[in-house]
């Protein structure tokens, strides 16, 4: 490598930052050429072990990867294949010591970019990033020219086709850019937090922050501390000045999950805050006026909370200026199959099987369509992942089944309505279960697809508990 000198102004600056990943043996090749790439507007991110970057991927996939074809612990090129598998859009500049002309074929050939030989000039590196820039713009151009072609109410990553899915979709573009509160509404794992985290995207706040807050994880007081933030001195141990969610969320959006758990005194304050949209952080005297967007989740019945006075009428009504309710899946089973197909090419790419799109055969479907599927999509996201975990052929069975599926039996119920046989049938899976993991809360919920809120609340339905719900969901 030559000795470092300023990079030139880039030929063509990114749109946006993009995120440039170094991966080399070498920690000090990785800081110089993280520091290059920075300086040329990249945001960047070094590893000097390829198995480290493989473990971090999940976090947020790069764009445009530097990868030495020989590291200490792994093999560039099986790094790339396996990269290529989770993050199909990634563009990899193999960086090698002793390149040849049939090496270079050869990696372009099983998806490389590019190849750099060592030592090359700065130059000659920003070049090739830039040409792997050009190429990212451009087919995201053709994907956004494709994707406007096509009229659709169909959202990223739902997947539902069901007439009242396809509803739900056509509420979410409509109220998405207005900047009223919604209320989400349905049991738990029907993707009341994907529908949230949509609407965020579709509104005009989607560059800022969308803030996740679950109200039924704390205490009133740290219920405030998180909301709210402290001032300096506030109470012991407060050292210093500590923003609350609603001022890191400026200009975004926040998201009250699990509202139905928020304590009642917690609601009074709240209220005020939906109100005014200003507030006093824990100890402070000046009010805090905030630009945020409030949705709202729960999977309990807020209108029966009311009457019972669990919840405030006042502060309800202030939620649900839209409400967006989500159905079971039990109601809505034709989508299941595409569900099922979604979860299956979803878990082949996390896991990095060799088939990107695994079928699904009818003796593997069929009892999923007739499951009573409690912990709804969660649920049968779950039996997808384990299936795809635990096989390698292309095809998923009946084998591939969690095997109390297969013990019971296909199950046929057509409707919930208020039927006491599918009361049993809950009562009887969710003891199965709970059974199963020698009476543990934590993993019998994991199982279900279910917060440990909601099985708390149906093994108290069921006189197997005591009164004590648990203390954190
Ligand atoms: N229509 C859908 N299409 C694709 N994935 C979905 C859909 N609905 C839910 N999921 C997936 O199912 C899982 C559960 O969804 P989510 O967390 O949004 O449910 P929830 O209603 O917030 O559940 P809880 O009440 O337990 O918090 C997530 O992994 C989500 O991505
Ligand atoms: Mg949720």
């Amino acid at each position: 490598m030559p000795p470092q000198t300023n990079p030139p102004p880039p030929a063509q600056p990114p749109s946006r930052a993009l995120l440039v990943a170094v991966i080399d043996d070498e920690l000090v090749t990785v800081r110089r050429l993280t520091h290059i790439l920075k300086r040329a507007g990249f945001e960047t991110v070094g590893f000097s072990s390829g198995l480290d970057f493989m473990e971090n991927l999940h976090r947020q996939p790069p764009d445009i990867v530097l990868l030495d074809v020989h590291l200490a612990d792994a093999d560039g090129v099986d790094i790339m294949q396996r990269l290529h598998l989770a993050s199909p859009h990634t563009e990899v500049i193999l960086i090698t010591g002793f390149a040849s002309i049939s090496h270079a074929v050869d990696a372009t050939k099983k998806g490389a970019f590019h190849y750099l030989e060592k030592p090359f000039k700065i130059e000659e590196l920003l070049a090739v990033v830039f040409d792997a820039v050009a190429k990212i713009e451009s087919s995201k151009q053709q994907e956004q020219a494709s994707e406007s072609k096509q009229p659709t109410d169909q959202l990223d990553g739902i997947i539902g086709n069901a007439p009242v899915m396809r509803d739900i979709f056509k509420t979410i573009h409509r109220v998405a850019p207005v900047d009223c509160n919604v209320l989400i509404l349905g049991e738990s794992g029907t993707g009341k937090e994907l529908v949230a985290r949509s609407l965020h995207q579709l509104s005009p706040r989607s560059s800022k922050p969308f803030v996740s807050f679950n109200c039924g994880a704390f205490s009133d007081d740290l219920i405030a501390n998180e909301l709210f933030g402290h001032e300096k001195g506030a109470f012991t141990g407060a050292a210093a000045t500590k923003l609350g969610l609603l001022e890191t969320a400026s200009g975004g959006t926040v998201f009250l999950d699990e509202i139905g758990e928020m304590p009642l005194t917690m609601q009074i304050k709240l209220l005020r805050v939906l109100q005014e949209y200003s507030f006093l952080r824990v100890g402070g005297v000046k009010p805090i006026d905030i630009n945020v967007r409030f949705i709202a989740a729960t999977n309990r019945d807020l209108e029966k909370m009311v009457q019972a006075g669990e919840f405030r009428q006042d502060f309800y009504y202030r939620l649900k200026v839209v409400t967006i309710e989500l159905p079971p899946l039990r109601k809505r089973r034709e989508d299941i199959p595409a569900l099922a197909a979604h979860f299956a090419t979803k878990s082949a790419k996390r896991y990095g099987k060799a088939v990107a799109a695994p079928e699904l055969s009818p003796a593997f479907l069929d009892p999923l369509l007739s499951y009573p599927f409690l912990g709804n999509v969660r649920e049968l996201e779950h039996i997808i992942e384990r299936a795809i975990a635990l096989t390698n052929r292309p095809t998923l069975e009946r084998q591939d089944l969690p095997p109390d599926m297969l013990v019971s039996g296909p199950m046929s119920v057509n409707s919930d309505e208020e039927s006491s046989f599918l009361r049993d049938l809950e009562k009887e899976h969710i003891l199965d279960v709970y059974r199963s993991t020698g009476f543990n809360q934590v993993q019998t919920a994991k199982a279900l697809g279910i917060s440990r809120t909601t099985l708390w609340r149906r093994l108290h339905d069921f006189n197997l508990i005591p009164n004590t719900p648990p203390k954190s969901a």
